[in-house]
Parts: C-alpha cells; sequence; structure tokens
C-alpha cells in the first residue's frame, strides 16, 4: 500500500542548514525539493542583469512578465536546477552580488505574488519539501509539517563561509556575516510575509547537532504525521 504524501514546510534564518536537511529528506521520502530561496535569486540575477528598477513597481511587473522559472532535476547534485528562461541560473544565483540585493528583491509585493502563486502550484500534488521563509506562514500554512530551524549566528556564519570559499577564496568572514545579518534584518522585518515561526512549527536548533541526528529526528515526525494513530499508541516520540 503507498503511503500518504504530506508537504514538508521548512523556514528559518540564512544559512542554519534548511536545504542539507530538505535535500535529505525528500530523498528518502522519495519526493520533490523545492528550494524557494533559488526563486528569489534568480529574479534577483534577472533584475540585476537588465538593470530593471526595482523601486519602480511598473518596471517590476514589466520584468516579471518576461521571466520564467523552472527547475530540472540534476543527478549529480541529487536537487533540483533552477532555470531562468531556459538558462540553467545555478551557477550565479549564490554569487555574493545577488545575495547582496535578494533581500531587498524578496521585500517587493509583485514579487511575492509572483513567486508565491508557483510555488503553491508545486504542492498541489503534495509529496514535496519546500525551505524558505514563508513557507509554513503563507504558502502552506496547511502543511501537515512545519520545520522552523535556528542554529547560533556564528556557526551559520562559518557554515556559509567554508561553502562560498570552495569557489571564492576572496571572500572574508567579515563580508558573509555581514550579509546574513542584513538579511535576516530584512527578511523578517519586511512587511510582506515576514520570516517568523509558525504557531504550528516545530522548533530545531542543529547548532549542536549532526546531520545524521537531525535527519533522524524529523523523520520521527514524518513517521509520527503518516501513522498518528501508531505513534500515539507507543506513548510519543520526538
Ligand atoms: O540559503 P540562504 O538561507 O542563505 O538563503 P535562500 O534560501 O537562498 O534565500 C535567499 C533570500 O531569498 C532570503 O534571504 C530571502 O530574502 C528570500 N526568500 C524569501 O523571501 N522567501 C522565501 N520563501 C525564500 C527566500
Amino acid at each position: 500500500m503507498s503511503r500518504r504524501k504530506i508537504i514538508i514546510a521548512i523556514d528559518g534564518y540564512s544559512s542554519c542548514g534548511k536545504s542539507t536537511l530538505a535535500k535529505e529528506l525528500a530523498v528518502k521520502l522519495g519526493y520533490n525539493y523545492i528550494d524557494s530561496g533559488a526563486m528569489y535569486r534568480a529574479i534577483t540575477l534577472y533584475f540585476l542583469r537588465n538593470s530593471v528598477d526595482f523601486s519602480d513597481h511598473s518596471k517590476v511587473l514589466d520584468a516579471l512578465a518576461n521571466i520564467n522559472l523552472s527547475f530540472v532535476f540534476n543527478e549529480h547534485r541529487g536537487a533540483s536546477d533552477i532555470y531562468l528562461n531556459d538558462e540553467n541560473a545555478e551557477p550565479y544565483i549564490r554569487d555574493m552580488i545577488v545575495s547582496e540585493k535578494v533581500s531587498q528583491v524578496a521585500a517587493i509585493k509583485e514579487v511575492r505574488s509572483f513567486a508565491v502563486a508557483q510555488q503553491k502550484r508545486m504542492g498541489r500534488k503534495k509529496g514535496i519539501v519546500m525551505d524558505g521563509r514563508d513557507i509554513g506562514t503563507a504558502v502552506f500554512p496547511d502543511a501537515e509539517l512545519k520545520l522552523f530551524m535556528t542554529a547560533a549566528p556564528e556557526v551559520r556564519v562559518v557554515r556559509r563561509f567554508k561553502e562560498l570559499y570552495e569557489t571564492n577564496p576572496e571572500i572574508t568572514i567579515d563580508e558573509v556575516r555581514h550579509n546574513l545579518e542584513l538579511r535576516d534584518y530584512i527578511d523578517s522585518t519586511r512587511e510582506e510575509s515576514p520570516l517568523h515561526q509558525a504557531a504550528d512549527a516545530v522548533v530545531l536548533d542543529n547548532s549542536g547537532l549532526t546531520r545524521e541526528e537531525q535527519l533522524e529526528f524529523v523523520m520521527r515526525l514524518v513517521d509520527k504525521n503518516l501513522s498518528p494513530a501508531l505513534s500515539e499508541g507507543e506513548g510519543g516520540v520526538a
């Protein structure tokens, strides 16, 4: 008998390991993993390349009309690459130049409506793990499992620095720290669906957890969700 499929929504601050966990969960469950941040990054890349004045709402709308985003599974990465109008944008979207502007772009109402409408469509058949900032609050408020991830600020800075340093040895830790702090501030104080914990989200602080421990913790929540009667009888897990 095939198991019921659910939606898993993962939100949290920048660089707290959401995508690592989301990717592993999707592989384990045979679900699709969608990195919603990649969509905001690809839109930002388009705006920068085309010098779109994003303080002008009509220019933003015109630009969005020319943007088509899609995800194509990349076996090598074990996750989907984002395509911006038929170009694989994955190699460019994590550049610092994009990271510096993405939170400003993601705060624009029209940009959010554009991305959220597509994200909701992707969840219609369930069987999806999506990570971002507003997944459990705005995109899938009825998701069966919501996680809110946190990690100590310095742990997040060092993790992201190591990731970026691999492709850009010029990067400094202060640059990374400044970018994470700025994005967290903009993301949690913006007017349109700011980052906050959904009331029914489970908090997961992974500062001191290994990848295996965090996956195990969440898989217990998933199993509990998929067979509630069973886990109640067991006297509760996690
Ligand atoms: O990987 P990291 O956590 O640094 O960021 P990301 O998931 O790639 O997201 C980049 C930016 O997109 C965030 O800082 C937010 O400004 C924005 N974002 C958002 O507003 N809503 C989402 N659901 C996902 C990302």
